[in-house]
């Protein structure tokens, strides 16, 4: 899989690292670089391997196999303390007595700093986190949001080169992480340090990060920015973790090389568009997705026009979320749900479960890929 080429302005980079536990293989042969001054963001399921990546960078956990590099200098043989980079853990691992002032001061300190930088600089740090009127409180008084932001200071505050994030808004109850993710896109922006995120979290990954990289089963499936991963997506996996989509299984009819008509296990019949490697050929098992977004949704046949796949359905049940809203729309032939977006145009606000509809999406909008193993 071709992965960002090295290159000189690059703040880390990792050459084919490997790390195994017995006979399991965590990580398994891992190259990518981090731009300098870039938001990088590892996105995968639980157990893929995304903090065992992250623990070899800090220097907790020793490769098997591979180079970690920054700015061109191998770091593998050098001691966590010795690194130029810090780490965010998911328990923030702040000190719950001490005061945030202290908190923070506590790396200085041990770098022997003298009192007076140590002051300036703590006081900085609080400052460009939005919360100096917090110095002289305990951790144990400050909320979830606050903990965390602090938890954040106190690594800033020793300018690393590079910050590891491993999941620190995972702590979080839903609308704290909503806000806590666009403050800590501003924050990166803002201090200009390189951050290395680690997410199970799609939508995480896509607002915060210029890069993101989807990692499977130890491995980094694909590299690209939030659009590129969403519109381009090269494997079914990624289709499927990026994004909301509909999904099918099928089976390829007929194909001219870039187009296929499909037929799906439950009997849909349907024009997409070939995606990924390798070629299909007829026969073929594939993955087919549709984005809820990519579907036309009318009263009548006419509003599907110009769609290669139209078909008609009954509304099965609305989920009204506001803008994302979704229409779950049965095909009354084969019985299979489709989640369609509802159009915001307020056209179909009046839109009832057992109202016949009409469905239409364009074939290239309709992803295939070779059937994920
Ligand atoms: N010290 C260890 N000894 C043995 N196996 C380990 C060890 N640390 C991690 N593993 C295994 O390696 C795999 C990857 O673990 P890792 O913690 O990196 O996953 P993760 O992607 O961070 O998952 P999560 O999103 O749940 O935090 C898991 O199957 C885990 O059980
Ligand atoms: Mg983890």
């Amino acid at each position: 899989m071709p992965v960002t080429s090295p290159s000189t302005d690059a703040d880390l980079e990792c050459v084919q690292l490997v790390k195994r536990f017995g006979d399991f293989t965590a990580v398994d042969d891992v190259s990518f670089t981090i731009a300098e001054g870039s938001f990088f963001s590892i996105l995968g399921p639980s157990g893929c391997g995304k903090t065992t990546l992250l623990r070899m960078i800090a220097g907790f956990q020793r490769p098997d196999g591979g180079d970690i590099r920054i700015k061109g200098k191998s770091i593998v043989a050098l001691p966590p303390n010795r690194r130029p980079v810090n780490m965010v853990f998911q328990h923030l691992a702040l000190f719950p007595m001490m005061t945030v002032e202290q908190n923070i001061a506590y790396g200085l300190k041990r770098r022997k700093a003298s009192r007076a930088e140590i002051a300036r600089k703590v006081a900085a740090v609080l400052e460009r986190v939005g919360l100096p009127e917090l110095a002289g409180k305990r951790i144990d008084q400050l909320s979830g949001g606050q903990k965390q932001r602090i938890a954040i200071a106190r690594c800033l505050v020793l300018e690393p080169a590079l910050l590891l994030l491993d999941e620190p808004l995972g702590a979080l109850d839903l609308k704290l992480r909503e806000r806590l993710k666009v403050e800590l896109k501003e924050l990166q922006a803002q201090v200009g340090t390189t951050f290395a995120y680690i997410t199970h979290d799609q939508s995480e990954a896509l607002v915060m990060s210029d890069q993101v990289a989807v990692m499977d089963r130890g491995r980094f499936v694909q590299v690209g920015t939030p659009q590129q991963l969403y519109f381009e997506p090269r494997t079914a996996f990624v289709a499927g973790f990026v994004g909301d989509s509909n999904r099918w299984s099928g089976r390829v009819e007929d194909t001219n090389g870039t187009e296929a008509i499909v037929i799906t296990t439950n009997g849909l019949t349907m024009i997409a568009t070939r995606a990924g490697e390798p070629a299909l050929s007829k026969g073929d098992a594939v993955d087919i997705f549709v984005r809820p977004e990519a579907i036309v949704l009318g009263r009548d046949a006419d509003g599907a026009g110009g769609c290669e796949n139209r078909l008609p359905g009954r509304v099965e049940s609305l989920l009204f979320d506001g803008a994302n809203s979704r229409v779950m729309v049965r095909h009354p032939a084969t019985g299979g749900d489709i989640m369609v977006a509802l159009p915001q145009t307020g056209e179909l606000m009046g839109l009832r479960r057992g109202e016949d509809v009409y469905l239409g999406w364009r074939a290239r909008q309709a992803t295939c890929f070779a059937a994920a193993p």
